[in-house]
């Protein structure tokens, strides 16, 4: 299969390209992966086991290996051996320039960057680029996954929005500030049909115009924002609560993160989108919204191993409450980067059984999952598995 990835340079990124490779030379530890239990036997079976990527980026770096070996430097995430094994490979692959328009200022934190929009082309001109490098790249079992930096939160405007015409004015008219990045990359994966998933906050193709546009083209896409540390276990446990009959008065969730990914969030306007994102599990599964403090800070030295301090107070029998914290302390990207190949195979495999929209069931990836309220990690998964059975 071909995986475009926005970011390509990214942590997230590099990890699951390294993974996915090495999986393909035979590599047989599947833990982490979703795709591999035996609730989903034979998924993998339907595309090849060769794995190719390409994307898009705006960090110039020479090629994936060597924005991986900067990575490996800093976190040392796993076995050097695994990424030696597959350095050729790595080194092959050359993200081609992206675009970074309304990505926010976090993006300052990310060194040099080179976008297309700095040789002042139009809205179209940029979505045309985009069109044609993923054009390029594509085969019949190619999806495109979206795990750029966060953006903040869209400029929303109805007229633009909410249809395609209005989305295509926008872009012959060049309004550049209702536009962002995520939508531009994600117009261009839907237009060409190509099965599109969005692992970060940012809009993508959560806008109704980008939704009409797959349901026309006949293409699945899922976001958003991949579920992967606190909120896998908040979403996990709170239910717990909502089962018991225990009150939750109010749940505090602490983040800290350091690389490039902390850096961007350190900006207001980029962390606004996370923290969204975060924030609006709690009432969808305990059908009232607790007293919540959501933060995420950036702490420099723990590079990728990210941190959540969760505490949560909760009343009982006779009114008595109580407190039950936990400690979160994982490495982002050997967390995210197993859902990276697992989302890939899901879309194919929906896009193989025409399926087409927004695919609600993959709703057990995604924190902010598109189309429905379901965000209780148990029922996920048996609609997941559920779905999967009855298409297989
Ligand atoms: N567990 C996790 O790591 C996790 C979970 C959920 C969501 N996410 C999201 O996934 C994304 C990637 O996380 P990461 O830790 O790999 O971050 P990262 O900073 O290592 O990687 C992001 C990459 O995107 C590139 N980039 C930024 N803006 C771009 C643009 N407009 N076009 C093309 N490339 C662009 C950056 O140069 C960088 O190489 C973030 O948005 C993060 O919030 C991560």
């Amino acid at each position: 299969m071909r995986v475009w990835i926005i970011g390509s340079y990214g942590i997230v990124s590099t990890t699951a390209m390294v993974g996915a490779k090495n999986l393909e030379y035979g590599y047989d530890d599947y833990t982490g992966l979703v795709s591999e239990l035996p609730h989903f036997q034979d998924l993998k079976n339907h595309f090849s086991s060769h794995f190719e990527f390409g994307g898009h980026e705006i960090r110039m770096k020479k090629n994936a290996y060597d924005a991986a070996i900067e990575h490996w430097n800093l976190n040392r995430h796993f076995d050097f051996k695994l990424l030696e094994n597959v350095r050729e490979d790595l080194e092959a692959i050359e993200a081609k320039t992206g675009t970074a328009l309304n990505c926010g200022s976090g993006l300052n934190e990310l060194g040099e960057i080179k976008t297309l929009e700095n040789g002042s082309l139009s809205l179209r001109e940029i979505a045309d680029i985009l069109i044609s490098d993923m054009r390029e790249f594509a085969n019949e079992e190619t999806v495109v996954i979206n795990t750029a930096s966060t953006e903040p939160l869209p400029n929303y405007k109805d007229e633009y929005h909410g249809t395609l015409d209005g989305f295509e004015r926008a872009l012959d008219e060049n309004k550049t500030e209702y536009i962002s990045a995520s939508m531009l990359y994600a117009y261009a994966s839907l237009k060409l049909g190509i099965p599109y998933a969005n692992f970060t906050p940012s809009a993508g193709s959560s806008i109704p115009a980008l939704k009409e546009l797959a349901r026309v083209n006949k293409t699945p896409h899922a976001g958003n924002d991949g579920k992967t540390g606190e909120t896998l276990v908040k979403t996990t446990l709170a239910p717990m609560f909502a089962y018991r009959n225990l009150k939750v008065l109010g749940w505090m969730g602490y983040n800290i993160l350091g690389d490039f990914d902390g850096k961007v969030l350190s900006h207001k306007d980029n962390k606004e989108s996370k923290v969204v994102s975060k924030d609006s599990v709690l009432e969808k599964i305990l059908g009232e919204s607790p007293y919540s403090i959501t933060e995420i800070e950036y702490f420099p030295s723990l590079a990728d191993n990210k941190t959540a301090f969760d505490f949560i107070h909760f009343k009982g029998f006779l009114g008595t409450a109580m407190k039950f914290y936990f400690i979160w302390d994982a490495i982002d990207a050997i967390v995210a980067a197993p859902l990276i190949i697992d989302l890939a195979r899901f879309l194919l495999f929906a896009k193989k059984k025409g399926q087409f929209g927004v695919v609600k069931e993959l709703g057990f990836f995604f924190k902010s999952p598109m189309e429905t309220n379901i965000v209780n990690t148990h029922k996920q998964f048996e609609i997941l598995y559920q779905w999967y059975q009855e298409l297989k």
